[in-house]
């Protein structure tokens, strides 16, 4: 009997993950320049950081499109087409809600027929989504699903055949690279039908102090979440990183829209990582996380370009964060080839 049929489906889940995890590690270390994916942030001290991060008074992100969940509710509701027919409520890395609670009280109080399915890779903090919601909405109904975004997506649609309603909040879109937006939103459009309706948090050029300060905090929060993967690292696969020997280094390309995040390596160092060897030269950049700003334009150039069409969009106050809604379009056969 082979050993996987023996183990519980947890723990082999578990080993997969780090081995996922340690394979990343070593070929973004050995790559030039190197680089680690910023997915790894969000271990119990990241989450944590993240959450000091969005209380930042430069981190506008989760304020401004907290704005439009509170205050716009109405208009987000009419361009889901709520009240049209039943339908799910899918939203990719839920977390604790925080914004999408406004809706979902909004829909609730208006009678609309739908079921919340909250997808999130943290059993941990969908268990306390789901205890929150029952107290506040007795009646709302909940299917949480627990791993990762598209593995998720499938089963919701196994299991519903009502119309889908997908929701990608926080400027979560930005952390990809261009070709990965893509690809991530072209993987939207297979598993997703003509009546089914997409809404994707960005975040939109602005004046470039203001993108840089949220990402240069000067109490050191921002560099603490990044330095924090290299101490995961230590934890988590056997490595030797002494956090103290890179800084942070943030910067913002206004053309591009590109915010990135760097670490530098202070001095000529060798870190061992589940016993492989890795050099940085003084000076070396190691290059963590782009956070993508977009123009109006670049959004509606990335909604035809995977096939889909805008159908609306509702920014904040300030207009520095857009909820942008899309429904499939026709496919381009340049960008597909068939
Ligand atoms: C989760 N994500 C949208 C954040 C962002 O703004 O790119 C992560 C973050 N990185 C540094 N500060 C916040």
């Amino acid at each position: 009997m082979s050993l996987a049929l023996t183990e519980d489906p947890e723990t082999v889940f578990k080993s997969n993950h780090m081995n996922h995890f340690l394979e990343d590690v070593l070929t973004g270390l050995r790559s030039n320049p190197k680089h680690l994916s910023s997915k790894y942030f969000y271990d119990k001290t990241g989450d944590g950081l993240f959450q000091k991060i969005m209380a930042m008074p430069e981190y506008y992100l989760t304020r401004c499109e907290l704005d439009i969940f509170r205050n716009k509710t109405g208009d987000l509701a009419n361009l889901i087409n709520a009240y049209g027919s039943a339908f799910d409520l899918i939203e990719l890395g839920a977390g604790d809600a925080m914004k999408s609670a406004f809706l979902l009280r909004h829909l609730n109080e208006k009678g609309a027929d739908f079921t919340y399915m909250p997808i999130d890779i943290s059993g941990n903090i969908l268990s306390v989504l789901k205890e929150n919601l029952n107290k506040e909405l007795p009646q709302l109904d909940i299917i949480p699903l627990e791993g990762e975004y598209f593995e998720m997506l499938e089963k919701a649609s196994a299991m519903s055949s009502k119309r889908k309603v997908i929701l990608f909040l926080g400027g979560n879109i930005g952390n990809m690279s261009r070709q990965e937006a893509e690809d991530f939103c072209k993987q939207l459009y297979h598993l997703s039908d003509p009546q089914d309706i997409l809404l994707i948090g960005f975040d939109l050029k602005k004046n470039p102090h203001t993108v840089l300060n949220a990402y240069n905090d000067p109490g050191g929060v921002t560099a603490a979440f990044n330095l924090n993967l290299l101490s995961r690292i230590n934890r988590e696969l056997k490595g030797n990183f002494n956090p103290d020997y890179f800084q942070h280094y943030a910067t913002y390309d206004p053309v591009t829209g590109a915010c990135r995040s760097f670490l530098i390596s202070l001095v000529n160092q060798e870190v061992l990582i589940s016993g492989e060897r890795i050099i940085f030269e003084e000076n070396e950049i190691l290059d963590m996380e782009v956070s993508q700003k977009f123009s109006i334009d670049e959004i509606h150039h990335l909604a035809e370009h995977t096939g889909f069409k805008v159908t609306g969009e509702i920014t904040d106050s300030k207009n520095w964060f857009v909820d942008s809604i899309w429904k499939k379009g026709h496919l381009k056969t340049d960008v597909y080839g068939k």
